[in-house]
C-alpha cells in the first residue's frame, strides 16, 4: 500500500517513517523516530531524488510504483551516498534498469566503496553549477562538502523551485502523516529534535554550513520548497529556519540562560547543582536547566549547550580524574567544536580533589573561545551550611556575566 504526499504539482514525497530504529547512526537515541525522505518529479521525464535506508525500502518502492503508475524511471539523483539514503538504490535499479544516475565524482567513488555496482554508461557525472535538462525539469547542483559527508550536494529544480538539500535542514523525528513546516507546531514539537540532529550530526562543520548558506543565498528568492532527506519540507518562513542555522553554524547561543550539568555518585555534587539552580532562579536569571550527565544521553547535552549562553559543570573526582561521563561530555563538546560559551565549575572530592583543575585545564587547552568564570565552588564531600555564600557568589557572577 502506498503512502504518498504531494509536495507541489508533479512532485511527490515518497519516503517512509522509521519508529523501530532506537539509535540513529547506532549512537543517537531517537525516541520519536526519524523519516527517510525521497522525492519523485513527474514531467516529460521522471526523476527520483535520493532513495531511503534499507529498512524503509519496501515502502518506498510501493510509493514509487504507485506514483509512476506504469511509467519508466528516467533519472535518479543521488545527493548523498550515506547508506541511510542510498542503500535502496540497488533495489530501485532492479525494478527500473533503464534509469540513469546523476551524481558527482566523489559520490560515485563512495558508491564503489560501498559495493554499489553502477554501469559506466548509466552514470551522469555532474560538476558544480552544471545544468541538466531533464525534459521540463532543469536541474542545477551546488556541492556542500562535509554537510554531512564529503560528496554531499544540493540539487535545485529550476522549474518548480524545489531545493533538495540532502542532510542539511534535516531533523530527527518521524513525520507521521505531516510533511510541511506549516502543518506542525514547529517550536513546540520540532525545534528541539531539529537542533539535536543538526548539532550532533553536523555541528562540527559550522564553517562548511556557513559556506553552503552563502553559496545558496543567490538562489534563495527562487526557492519555493526546501526538501531535506529527514524531517519536514519547508514551504514558507525560510528566514526563521535560516536564522536558526546561522546561530548553530556560528556557535552562537540561542538564548541567555544557564545549563547546569552534574556528575554525581551519591548526590552531594547533585545537591550543589540544585542549590545553584535555586539561587539563580532567586536572582531572576532566565532559562535555568539542570541535567544529570549520567542519565542524559550526550546528544541531548550537546543540543542544550548549543542553545544556552552559560554552562556550569559540576563533577565529583573519580580516581584522581574527572567523573568519566563528564569527561566524555567534555570530549564531545571539543569534537563538535563548541565555542563562544561561558563556563563555571563546581568540584567535589573526599581526599584529593582534582576534578575542578582538570575541567578548567581541559576548557583552557582543548576548546576555543571559552570563558571560565573565576568563582569555583569546591566541596569536600558535602556542602556545608557556611558555603551558601559561595553558591550565591557564583550565581551572582553568572548573572553579572550575562549582562555583557
Ligand atoms: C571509585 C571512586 C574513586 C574516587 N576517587 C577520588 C579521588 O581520586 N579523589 C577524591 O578526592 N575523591 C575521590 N572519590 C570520592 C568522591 O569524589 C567523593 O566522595 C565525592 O564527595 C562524591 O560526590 P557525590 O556524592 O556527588 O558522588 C572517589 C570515589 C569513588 C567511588
Ligand atoms: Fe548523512
Ligand atoms: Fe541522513
Amino acid at each position: 500500500m502506498h503512502i504518498v504526499r504531494e509536495v507541489t504539482e508533479g512532485l511527490y514525497w515518497i519516503g517512509a517513517n522509521d519508529h523501530r530504529l532506537t539509535l540513529f547512526e547506532n549512537i543517537h537515541p531517537i525516541p520519536e523516530g526519524v523519516s527517510y525522505n525521497s522525492y519523485i518529479a513527474l514531467g516529460e521525464k521522471t526523476i527520483l531524488f535520493d532513495t531511503v535506508d534499507w529498512d524503509a525500502c519496501r515502502q518506498m518502492l510501493e510509493n514509487l510504483k504507485y506514483v509512476l503508475d506504469g511509467r519508466d524511471l528516467d533519472y535518479i539523483v543521488i545527493n548523498h551516498w550515506e547508506p541511510d539514503h542510498a542503500a535502496s538504490l540497488q533495489e530501485v535499479l532492479i525494478e527500473y534498469p533503464n534509469a540513469k544516475i546523476i551524481g558527482n565524482l566523489k559520490g560515485f567513488q563512495l558508491a564503489e566503496q560501498f559495493g554499489f555496482h553502477i554501469d559506466e554508461e548509466k552514470k551522469i557525472i555532474v560538476n558544480e553549477g552544471d545544468v541538466i535538462d531533464a525534459g521540463n525539469h532543469q536541474l542545477t547542483f551546488l556541492f556542500m562538502p562535509m554537510v554531512h559527508w564529503p560528496e554531499a550536494m544540493v540539487t535545485f529544480d529550476l522549474s518548480n523551485g524545489a531545493l533538495f538539500t540532502a542532510d542539511a535542514f534535516g531533523s530527527f523525528k518521524a513525520l507521521d502523516g505531516k510533511l510541511f513546516n506549516d502543518e506542525v507546531d514547529y517550536d513546540r514539537d520540532w525545534l528541539d529534535e531539529n537542533r539535536r540532529y543538526l548539532t550532533n550530526i553536523v555541528g562540527k562543520y559550522g564553517p562548511h554550513i556557513r559556506k553552503i548558506l552563502k553559496k545558496a543565498a543567490p538562489l534563495l528568492d527562487q526557492v519555493k520548497f526546501i526538501c531535506p532527506l529527514h524531517g519536514l519540507v519547508w514551504r514558507n518562513n525560510f528566514s526563521y529556519l535560516l536564522e536558526k542555522y546561522e546561530l548553530w553554524a556560528n556557535y552562537e547561543p540561542e538564548q541567555k540562560g544557564v545549563m547546569i550539568c552534574y556528575a554525581s555518585m551519591y548526590g552531594n555534587t547533585e545537591q550543589a547543582a540544585q542549590a545553584l539552580a535555586a539561587k539563580l532562579c532567586d536572582l531572576g536569571v532566565p532559562n535555568v536547566s539542570v541535567f544529570d550527565v549520567s542519565n542524559t544521553h550526550v546528544s541531548y547535552l550537546i543540543a542544550e549547550v548549543f542553545k544556552k549562553s552559560h554552562v556550569v559543570l559540576a563533577s565529583c573526582t573519580y580516581n584522581l580524574g574527572i567523573f568519566p561521563v563528564m569527561k566524555n561530555f567534555l570530549e564531545d563538546m571539543k569534537a563538535l567544536n563548541v565555542q563562544n560559551r561561558t563556563f563555571a565549575i563546581i568540584e567535589n572530592g573526599s581526599w584529593a580533589i582534582r576534578s575542578g583543575d582538570l575541567i578548567s585545564q581541559f576548557l583552557d587547552e582543548q576548546m576555543k573561545t571559552i570563558t571560565v568564570l573565576n568563582d569555583r565552588v569546591t566541596i569536600a564531600s558535602h556542602l556545608k551550611e557556611g558555603q551558601n555564600e559561595e553558591i550565591e557568589d557564583l550565581a551572582l557572577e553568572i548573572k553579572e556575566s550575562m549582562r555583557g
